[in-house]
């Protein structure tokens, strides 16, 4: 059965819908003061992520307080690694760090696929708790990181600034990275499929650095491998299509190639115009996205004139997922968000009238 609000899987799918749905990355998180005392509760990060009652909790926080259409699974990209045997720990103040990071061919060939339902087995948990709490109320995205994104952290041992290290190996060794992006594409794709088993409603792979790859990269290290995983993509499940989504920052200039790979929607950061990405990829896929993220600092009437910016530069019909164009930051204030959540339902009926 679908959820009793589908707008946000109809738009994916180019159904027509009455307004435009809308959801925000990131919307599980440390900008909300009830996510932070349930984080300080936990102790740690990862904490919170193994354990599938305080990643219920915290998943269903935003709900309560804004008009959403979907959720997002609280979780993180980079669970996977650290099933690898990477050991992610999460500093304050200096993001994720690997006690054990890759660089040569013998760390490659050591990693482990991981099965999701032994060391990750706390994620399809986590889905499976959040439907029952959900109730068929609304979707539940799931989500990984890409290969590539994820090749990224690993080889760096943490964020990075320039990516040396990974681009290094890039331009070095090519093949050995290639074997790394292949390992990592089965195991997201057993990662996802597990996640799609647990009943989640549709999935989102996040290639966050995507755009720091040369031209003649992108295709070649990061885009082949989101499309291997598409490719073995549990995309029917229980009778029902689980909609697949692709978010590359800074991948504007790559948009058709990411419009001829089978995912459903792209996600589009706050540097492309939506109409014109629109006209670029036509009715192959749905677009979601792109409000600039610190918009939500500027006050009420700028962010609901920059709402209604979006919504007009895609146009009228279905196939846009209202968003920001990346993660909303810790300090905004959720009031804020709340103003952008709320112009959307009172602007984006208009888009939509038969
Ligand atoms: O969107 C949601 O609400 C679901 C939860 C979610 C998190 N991370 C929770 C999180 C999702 C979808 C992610 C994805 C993720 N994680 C990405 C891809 C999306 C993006 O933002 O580009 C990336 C690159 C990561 C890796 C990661 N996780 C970093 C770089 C950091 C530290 C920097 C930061 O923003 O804090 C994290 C930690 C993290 N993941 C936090 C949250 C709420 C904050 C940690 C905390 O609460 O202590």
């Amino acid at each position: 059965m679908p959820p009793k609000n589908d707008t946000f899987l109809r738009a994916v799918l180019r159904q027509s819908t009455d307004r435009t749905p809308v959801w925000m990355m990131r919307q599980a998180g440390r900008y909300l003061p009830e996510y932070r005392r349930v984080r300080e509760q936990a102790g740690s990060f990862m904490n919170l992520c193994r354990t599938p009652e305080l990643a219920c909790q915290v998943t269903l926080q935003p709900l309560e307080r804004f008009r959403l259409d979907a959720a997002i699974l609280f979780s993180d990209i980079l669970t996977v690694p650290d099933a690898m045997g990477l050991g992610l720990e999460l500093l304050e103040g200096e993001g994720p760090r690997f006690a054990s990071p890759v660089r040569s061919a013998a760390d490659v060939r050591r990693l482990p696929i991981p099965d999701p339902e032994s060391t990750l087995a706390y994620v399809p948990a986590a889905v499976r708790l959040i439907q029952k709490h959900l109730a068929g109320s609304l979707p539940l995205i799931g989500f990984a990181g890409s290969p590539w994104t994820l090749a990224t952290y690993m080889v760096e041992g943490g964020s990075s600034r320039d990516f040396r290290k990974v681009k290094g190996l890039l331009y070095e060794q090519p093949t050995l990275l290639h074997e790394l992006l292949g390992k990592l594409a089965d195991a997201v794709t057993a990662y996802l499929n597990a996640q799609i088993a647990a009943g989640v409603d549709a999935v989102m792979v996040f290639d966050t650095w995507g755009g720091a790859l040369a031209h003649h990269h992108y295709r070649e290290f990061s885009l082949a491998y989101a499309k291997r995983i598409l490719e073995q993509l549990s995309r029917e499940s229980q009778d029902r299509r689980i909609p697949a989504i692709l978010f590359t920052k800074g991948g504007g200039q790559w948009l058709d190639a990411m419009a001829g790979t089978g995912y459903d929607a792209l996600g589009l950061d706050w540097t492309t115009d939506i109409g014109e990405a629109r006209r670029r990829v036509g009715d192959r896929v749905a677009l979601q996205g792109n409000l600039d993220p610190m918009t939500l600092y500027g006050p009420v009437e700028l962010i609901r004139s920059e709402v209604r910016r979006v919504l007009e530069d895609f146009g009228t019909g279905t196939g846009h997922i209202f968003n920001l164009g990346h993660g909303i930051l810790p300090d905004v204030d959720p009031d804020r968000a709340g103003t952008m959540i709320e112009a959307v339902h009172e602007f984006s009926p208009a888009f939509h009238a038969a």
